[in-house]
């Protein structure tokens, strides 16, 4: 395939990534944006295999073949609600590569830098010498762009890489999700910086030094475990798109390095993607961008509701919650992550359709946050085919829950939290939650009193209007819909 080819190539495959964008920012036209995406990708993946540049093709193929393989098997495995560690994994992935390209790219500069005698040039092949004779013809500021490139590729491949390792631990429930409070964690995080930006200063100055760039990788990796390791649980999506940005601009670095517009400009499309649904995250969970940018958010910690007493909490049975559905007029749905875990969303649907049936109004009250993904309970009510248009966000259901007479909040718990509004130490502090109390009734569908993702107490459990309906989230729908 010749260089024009695959540049035209190129610009195809980067226009299906703007479109698959553009596709996946809408529910109804997210599967054919998921296509553009593959398409793109398609497209890429071959000119580039084949492009005039690549050399080792076998090898090429058997490492394809044998990602595809473990690829294909854990796609097939994970579960939806296992998708945001699975995504966090593989950013890190994007991250080690970004690290190696790196190293890869500088270490033809370091051999040629440290050819000092005769015998250090005999010990070269042809191919070295001639890379070390462009190298020497290179301009000044050429060279000084690449080191730099160098320098930041492997900066932010190696913040991404362990970052996402810690988000993929916590995520998984291997550490704890709650924040690690190093005593004056900012300044470190500042030294770290500081320092970094000096080692470059010396790498690029210091011809074909490479302990500055090692030093930098090791200091870069501790960074990147630190500023995800100090945020909270009930942060991590923020955390999650940012280090999806991170991924992105990582990706972007490494195209500089090897001079690989493709990379580049899909680079360019993640990092800022991610770095606009983070800001849309920021928004929706009241953090402060600039602050999560900076790796400067999450809780102090000082104080947690987790111990208070709240008194007693009082149980009802699914026929009981039949009865009271039926005698309802307006009946909302909060989904959480127990509903994602039970798989009860087609039972869900079932008494909907029922209820609506007998003349009861019902919606559903969706949290930008509910569940592990964006956008979590919306696919799963899609894919129950729950209707659109009674699927409302958080903010245009908010004001009409003190007219509903029964909400059910399925699997949510620190999404209907209301410690958020009430509690300035609660670790949730700050998060708009839907303000399930106004309603008449409340009905809490959970297995036990365990707390939610952030790990605190919800005093909604134990306010007078709420009930609990202990056991898995299906079996209680299915018990209801044979009552209704
Ligand atoms: P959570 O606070 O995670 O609570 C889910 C509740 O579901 C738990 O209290 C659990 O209680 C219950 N549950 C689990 N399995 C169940 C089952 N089979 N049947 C019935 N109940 C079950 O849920 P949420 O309100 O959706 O909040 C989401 C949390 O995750 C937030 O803190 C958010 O910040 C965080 N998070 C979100 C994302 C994104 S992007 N959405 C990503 C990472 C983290 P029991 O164990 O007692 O049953």
């Amino acid at each position: 395939m010749s260089a024009e080819l695959v540049q035209a190539a190129y610009i195809v495959a980067a226009l299906f990534f703007i479109m698959s964008l553009a596709g996946l920012s809408k529910q109804d036209t997210a599967r054919a944006g998921n296509w553009y995406g593959i398409t793109g990708m398609t497209i890429a993946l071959v000119a580039t295999i084949f492009g005039p540049e690549t050399s080792g093709l076998t090898w090429i193929i058997l490492a394809m073949v044998i990602g595809a393989a473990i690829g294909i098997f854990y796609a097939k495995r994970v579960e939806m609600t296992e998708m945001p560690e699975l995504v966090a994994i593989l950013h890190s992935f994007v991250g080690l590569a970004a690290v190696f390209v790196g190293y890869n790219s500088f270490l033809p500069q370091w051999t040629c830098d440290n050819v000092k005698t005769l015998a250090d040039v005999a010990e070269l092949t042809r191919a070295q010498i001639q890379v070390c004779e462009v190298l020497h013809d290179q301009p000044h500021a050429e060279h000084v762009i690449h080191m730099v490139e160098v320098f930041l590729g492997v900066f932010i491949g190696a913040v991404t890489f362990t970052g996402s390792i810690v988000a993929f631990a916590k995520l998984r429930g291997l550490v704890s999700s709650s924040p690690l409070n190093v005593p004056h964690k900012h300044k470190l995080n500042l030294l770290a910086l500081v320092t970094s930006f000096a080692l470059m200063v010396y790498f690029v100055k210091a011809d074909g030094a490479l302990w500055p760039l090692i030093v930098m990788t090791l200091i870069a990796f501790v960074f990147g475990y630190h500023l995800v390791a100090s945020i909270g649980g009930a942060d991590m999506p923020v955390v999650v798109s940012m280090l999806n940005s991170y991924s992105g601009w990582a990706a972007a670095a490494a195209g500089f390095m090897l001079s690989n517009d493709l990379l580049i400009v899909t680079g360019a499309l993640v990092g800022s993607s991610g770095a606009i649904l983070s800001y849309i995250m920021c928004k929706a969970m009241n953090r402060s961008f600039i602050s999560v940018i900076a790796g400067g958010f999450g809780t102090d910690g000082s104080s947690s509701s987790s111990d208070e007493d709240y008194g007693e909490h009082r149980e009802i049975s699914a026929e009981e919650v039949a009865e009271m559905l039926k005698d309802s007029s307006s009946v909302v749905i909060t989904p959480g992550y127990g509903m994602a875990v039970a798989q009860a969303q087609y039972p869900v649907y079932e008494i909907t359709e029922k209820l609506r049936a007998l003349g009861v109004e019902v919606r559903f009250g969706i949290h930008p946050v509910a569940g592990r993904l964006p956008g979590h309970m919306n696919v799963l009510l899609a894919e129950a085919k729950v209707p659109y248009d009674i699927v409302l966000e958080m903010d245009e259901i908010n004001d009409d829950l003190s007219q509903t007479d029964t909400v059910l909040v399925i699997g949510a718990n620190d999404t209907v939290n209301p410690s958020a509004m009430e509690d300035p130490h609660s670790p949730i502090a700050g998060m708009p939650v839907l303000e399930v109390w106004n309603a008449r009734n409340v009905i809490v569908f959970k297995r036990s009193m365990n707390a939610g993702y952030a790990g605190v107490q919800n005093p909604l459990f134990f306010k007078e209007n709420t009930q609990m309906l202990f056991g898995d989230a299906k079996e209680s729908c299915l018990k209801i819909l044979e009552h209704i």
